[in-house]
């Protein structure tokens, strides 16, 4: 989820650093705005290295953007911690003199302030007006929890514990419908995705029909599920996503060698490619020239090697307690049906799940819809899903998500 964490100037703000901990942790994407006087106490360095977000307080920076608007209207929450009785007072108040401010206004979703002061101030009838304010308002004001303040003095005023603040805040995103666990948070997932090409000569090539619509989907799934994603794509239609790592290859030998190398460093493997089994045996270097006095060409091909059958024996090999996903491209003939051959096929490739397509000239390649069955090696009950490509992907992160948590749990 998208979180604004906004720093007020008190000395607890080094506390905070915990917090975003916390939250980027749990997978969340968060943003850290401090007040200036915040600035005083920790320095945007440290926010910036710690959210891997870039930071600034200034609504100057970036006008184009027009930050302030963007990350009020599109962050889930809004944490504010510490505090102090400035911020209150000014959020209070509608004031709008900084980024944070600016950003309290545009807000959309739930916010949450952790109060931190001396206990003088947030005694103060000042104080307790515009808290009252706040809350009657919708917001969330947290007590401040009681003990040794910065001085000598004691009482009613420090900031809650970090885990204390991070509990409330998921609990706040839970009453509001906001989903508060990632389920891929921590995870890394590699998904190959489009048509490989296969070079005859410089100009032509043997490809297929895969647009790599599916693949993009299950790689914004992964990416929104909270996972960090590599997309290594061979020839693709659409777009990538934003907020995942592109990896561009055009064969299938390219292909397998990125995917080698990325699947050594993931949690997740999901061969969505449309690989071509085979690739001409000889790649001419130059345009091959119709002649009157020749015979006409004849293309000899060999076999490309088999991606994910590799994939799950090097996992193997390796005892890694890897999730090896794999499409299956099926039409069914007279020797047999589309089921059938998907699950020959789910034990010749030693794959975890298996996610099954119907596929003809006007069924699913370059369409926007899908309809799949997906089979899994450990013998769970076949289970289908349907809709758009988005839909569908949401339903197989969703089965990888599962099936991690199940047969590989979090150490
Ligand atoms: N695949 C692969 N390497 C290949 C061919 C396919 O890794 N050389 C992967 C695909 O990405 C997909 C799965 O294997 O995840 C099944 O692909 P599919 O084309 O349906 O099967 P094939 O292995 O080509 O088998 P067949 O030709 O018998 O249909």
């Amino acid at each position: 989820m998208r979180i604004v964490l906004g720093v007020g100037g008190g000395i607890a703000a080094y506390k905070v650093a915990s917090l975003l901990r916390l939250f980027t942790e749990a997978g969340h994407d968060v943003t850290v705005i401090p007040t200036e006087a915040a600035t005083r106490f920790v320095g945007v360095a440290t926010w910036e290295a710690l959210s891997g977000n870039p930071v600034t307080n200034s609504v100057f920076d970036d006008v184009d953007q027009v930050k302030h608007v963007r990350l009020g209207h599109e962050a889930d929450l809004i944490v504010v911690a510490p505090a102090t009785a400035d911020l209150l007072a000014r959020a209070a108040t509608g004031q709008a003199s900084d980024l944070l401010t600016n950003t309290l206004l545009m807000a959309s979703g739930p916010v949450l302030f952790a109060p931190a002061m001396h206990t003088e101030m947030w005694q103060h009838a000042a104080t307790q007006a515009n808290v009252e304010t706040l809350r009657s308002r919708g917001v969330t004001v947290l007590e401040p929890a009681s003990g040794r303040l910065t001085g000598s003095d004691s009482g009613p005023g420090r900031l809650p514990e970090p885990e204390a603040i991070f509990e409330a805040a998921i609990a706040l995103m839970q009453d509001t419908g906001v989903p508060a666990h990632l389920p891929l948070a921590g995870r890394t997932v590699t998904i190959s995705a489009g048509g490989t090409r296969e070079p005859l000569d410089p100009v032509r090539f043997l490809g297929n029909r895969s647009s790599g619509k599916q693949g993009v989907a299950l790689a914004a799934a992964a990416r929104d599920a909270g996972a960090t994603v590599r997309l290594v794509a061979a020839h693709m239609e659409v777009p990538a996503p934003a907020g995942v790592e592109l990896i561009a290859v055009e064969t299938a030998l390219q292909l397998r060698e990125v995917m080698l190398a990325a699947a050594a460093e993931s949690d997740v493997v999901i061969m969505a490619a449309a690989v071509a089994d085979f690739r001409p045996a000889e790649v001419s270097g130059s345009k091959i020239k119709k002649r009157d006095d020749t015979a006409d060409p004849v293309i000899t091909l060999v076999r490309n090697p088999d991606i994910l059958h590799e994939l799950v024996g090097v996992r193997d090999a390796a005892g890694s307690s890897q999730l090896v996903v794999g499409f299956a491209a099926e039409t069914g003939d007279e020797q047999g049906d589309v089921l059938s051959y998907a699950e020959a096929k789910l034990k010749r490739k030693g794959c975890d799940l298996l996610v099954v397509n119907h596929v003809g000239a006007d069924k699913v390649f370059g369409q926007d819809n899908n309809s799949v069955v997906i089979l899994s090696r450990a013998g769970a009950e076949p289970q289908s899903a349907s809709g758009s490509k988005q839909d569908v992907a949401a339903i197989v992160i969703d089965r990888v998500a599962s099936e991690l948590s199940r047969v590989f749990p979090r150490t």
